[in-house]
């Protein structure tokens, strides 16, 4: 019997996902009556989607992978250290780079800083901006107000996908910008702007063009009021890296990696949003900790933390009050509830201090969210001092993991953070070791001992 060739699957508009049954609801990613059926020819050279909104145009054959070039050093350091940090020692070539943010958060100033310092460190090759959003003459006013060097770089202000494709093709630009990619518009995908449609069309058109090159393109993207960025999810997976520039206060911005098939995930990138646009935190570690003269309040710690590759002080509040209602609350956002409530308990448990009648609130000054179980320790300095109301020596830093049974159990990369806060000035880390600047201690016990 022939072997058949045609085959129909259903492939979801929002995150790509294929299937060979139709259904309501996509099972990757939950949107309803998002499976539309398609028809693969397996043999035909038309775009055929693979699970990751990806496609091949061209029959692939394999090769040995010991033949293969590795394509070592083959990244673009942007020259700003910080985003650089982010992308995982700078911008791979041949790869789209997608950044999501909400508007004004300052994506365009980054991207134009970026090339910006691209041409002024004397990067060979063109570089082009493309602007969906602003016109030529605000992009070189905004230029100007921030000092920027404008030499060498091509602005390109249109919608139209034709446009860029023209340009790209006639100047094979090293570096390029589409802010945003959300506002590119091709008639090949239908008459109407906007759709989830010309949003993935344009992508991959571009894309693909990027995929050929050695050269890097950033795309800037607006996310939804829930965080993630506007269009289809399949967006994120057809791109190499998804970074996300989020607001931490007013000044303070965040740049971290949702996506990176090139580098870690875990660096955290600063920026200070000023007069001049973005510039590097001078002093980043003491950025969580507010700066006091003399003792602090009780209710407070200082734990070392560590994002990506570096160590952070970071400020943790903790107020305890009788609780308002028969049962009691846990009000944290910065550190997980139920791990809040599991100190709490152990304390109680293993020190006596009671809890259990108490409403509990959390905080992290500077907003910094705390995920790592070395906090523990610091959680629990920072609600005993609460409730007892007895404050800590300001120079003194806690770090720990506490066991359900109350002893303080070792961290990872336990030197780094001691030494980092003995650059800081503090005195000692209360630690589960021993050392210069530690003060161990092996439980619960001995740290309400050492600390109050
Ligand atoms: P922008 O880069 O246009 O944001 P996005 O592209 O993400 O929408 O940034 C605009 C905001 O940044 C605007 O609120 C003004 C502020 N800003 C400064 O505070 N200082 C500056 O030097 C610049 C260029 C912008
Ligand atoms: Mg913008």
């Amino acid at each position: 019997m022939a072997k058949k060739k045609v085959q129909t699957i259903f492939k979801c508009s929002n995150c790509g996902y294929t299937q060979p049954r139709w259904m309501g609801r996509c099972p990757e990613c939950n949107e309803w009556n998002t499976l539309e059926e398609c028809t693969i020819d397996k043999n035909a050279n038309t775009p055929v989607f693979g699970g990751n909104g990806n496609f091949a145009v061209t029959k692939a054959k394999p090769i040995p992978l010991s033949k293969v070039d590795p394509m070592n050093g083959t990244r673009i350091l942007t020259g700003i250290s910080e985003f650089d940090r982010v992308l995982g020692g700078g911008a791979m070539k041949r790869s789209a780079i997608l950044i999501g943010g909400e508007p004004g958060i300052g994506k365009s100033t980054l991207l134009l800083q970026t090339v910006a310092t691209l041409t002024a460190n004397g990067i060979k090759g063109h570089i082009l901006y493309v602007s969906g959003e602003e016109s030529a003459s605000q992009i070189r006013a905004r230029a100007d107000r921030l000092n920027l060097n404008c030499n060498n770089i091509e602005i390109l202000c249109t919608t139209r996908l034709e446009d860029v494709e023209d340009a790209l093709n006639a100047l094979n630009p090293i570096f390029t910008v589409i802010d945003s990619i959300q506002t590119m518009f091709s008639i090949e995908a239908g008459s109407v702007p906007a759709t989830v449609n010309q949003l993935k069309y344009c992508a991959q058109q571009l894309i693909s063009w990027i995929k050929e090159r050695d050269a890097v393109m950033c795309m800037s993207a607006h996310i939804t009021k829930e965080g993630s960025i506007a269009g289809p999810k399949s967006l994120e997976h057809m791109v190499d890296t998804v970074i996300s520039f989020e607001r931490n206060t007013d000044e303070i911005r965040f740049l971290r990696a949702l996506k990176n098939r090139f580098g870690s995930i875990d660096e955290l990138g600063l920026f200070a949003m000023g007069e001049k646009g973005l510039s590097i935190v001078e002093d980043p570690s003491t950025l969580f900790i507010t700066r006091r003269e003399g003792t602090i309040p009780a209710g407070i710690a200082i734990v070392p933390v560590f994002e990506g590759s570096r160590v952070f002080m970071v400020e943790i509040q903790a107020l305890t009050v009788p609780a308002k209602a028969s049962f009691t609350h846990v009000y944290s956002e910065k550190i997980d509830s139920s791990r809040v409530s599991r100190i709490a308990a152990v304390i109680e448990k293993r020190a006596g201090i009671k809890f259990s009648d108490q409403d509990i609130y959390i905080n992290v000054a500077g907003g910094f969210k705390l995920t790592e179980s070395a906090i523990d320790a610091g959680l629990a300095a920072a609600l005993y001092s609460a409730r007892t109301n007895i404050a800590l020596n300001a120079k003194i830093a806690v770090v720990g993991e506490i066991s359900l049974a109350g002893e303080i159990r070792p961290v990872t990369k336990l030197k780094q953070r001691v030494k980092a806060a003995q650059i800081l000035g503090f005195e000692t880390v209360v630690c589960p070791d021993t050392g210069s600047h530690c003060t161990k201690v092996q439980n619960i016990k001995e740290l309400v001992k050492q600390i109050f």
